[in-house]
């Protein structure tokens, strides 16, 4: 079956403060979206790619993905499920029903090509697909509610994973599971709680920790050394 790339990156970046969205930030002089699209693409795996912009966005043409052939763009949405919902839809044409999309944050440089090829290759043969994933380190509190926050309890984390990109679902399945979700106002944060929402049970596939959502200042810094460190 055929492969397809969407990238949400039509978000300002609200958390990092910057003067232009954070995918339009450098590491290492290249911008995050670009490190992350061409980590991607050298994979050789996909027959396209869509990324979906905000429709404010005037730094695209600037970057080095915006002429490559192999990637189209369109206009993202309000949410960041609106965002992959609006790809999902662009590529509605070109693509089946039946084949695999790849769904990654253009905030995740980090992504390790061993991680992107054990998701495909855990997943391939699975009816539903997956994402990856990792088990929750730190021991968590749950609190009361109130001001100063007090420990209610400590809640059992042996069965809490954090949820990484990329997810990889059947492009159709995943299509109208999050317009039946935008649709019904239910809260989805990712691909997978669509899908969730749907009746569907992802798998969840162990990843590196690192890898990182830039969301704050003090996470480019950070990228940019585990980038130098996955080189080295
Ligand atoms: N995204 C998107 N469309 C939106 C919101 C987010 O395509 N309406 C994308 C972002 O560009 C990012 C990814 O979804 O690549 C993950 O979102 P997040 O890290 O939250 O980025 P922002 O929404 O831009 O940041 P913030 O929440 O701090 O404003
Ligand atoms: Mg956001």
């Amino acid at each position: 079956s055929r492969f397809w790339l969407v990238v949400p990156a039509a978000g300002i970046g609200q958390r990092m403060r910057s003067e232009c969205p954070k995918q339009y930030l450098k590491l290492h002089q290249r911008f995050i979206l670009d490190v992350t699209l061409s980590r991607l693409l050298d994979s050789g795996l996909f027959d396209g790619c869509m990324v979906a912009l905000n429709p404010r966005d005037r730094w695209w043409p600037d970057s080095v993905a915006a002429g490559d052939e192999r990637v189209q763009t369109c206009t993202g949405g309000a949410e960041r499920a609106d965002s992959v919902l609006a790809a999902l839809q662009a590529l509605a044409g070109q693509a089946a029903d039946e084949d695999w999309v790849l769904v990654h944050d253009a905030a995740r440089p980090c992504l390790h090509p061993h991680d992107l090829s054990n998701l495909v290759d855990s997943l391939v043969e699975h009816p539903v697909g997956g994402l990856l994933a990792a088990p929750v380190a730190d021991t968590l509190k749950q609190t009361g509610g109130g001001q100063p926050p007090e420990v209610d309890s400590t809640v059992d984390r042996s069965r809490l994973w954090r949820a990484f990109t990329p997810q990889m679902f059947r492009l159709g399945a995943l299509r109208c599971a999050l317009a039946s979700c935008l649709e019904r106002g239910l809260p989805v944060t990712d691909e997978s709680s669509a899908m969730e929402f749907s009746g569907y049970t992802p798998v969840l596939v162990e990843g590196r920790s690192d890898n990182i959502k830039i969301t704050v200042p003090a996470d480019l810094a950070l990228a940019e050394f585990l980038l130098a460190q996955q080189d080295g």
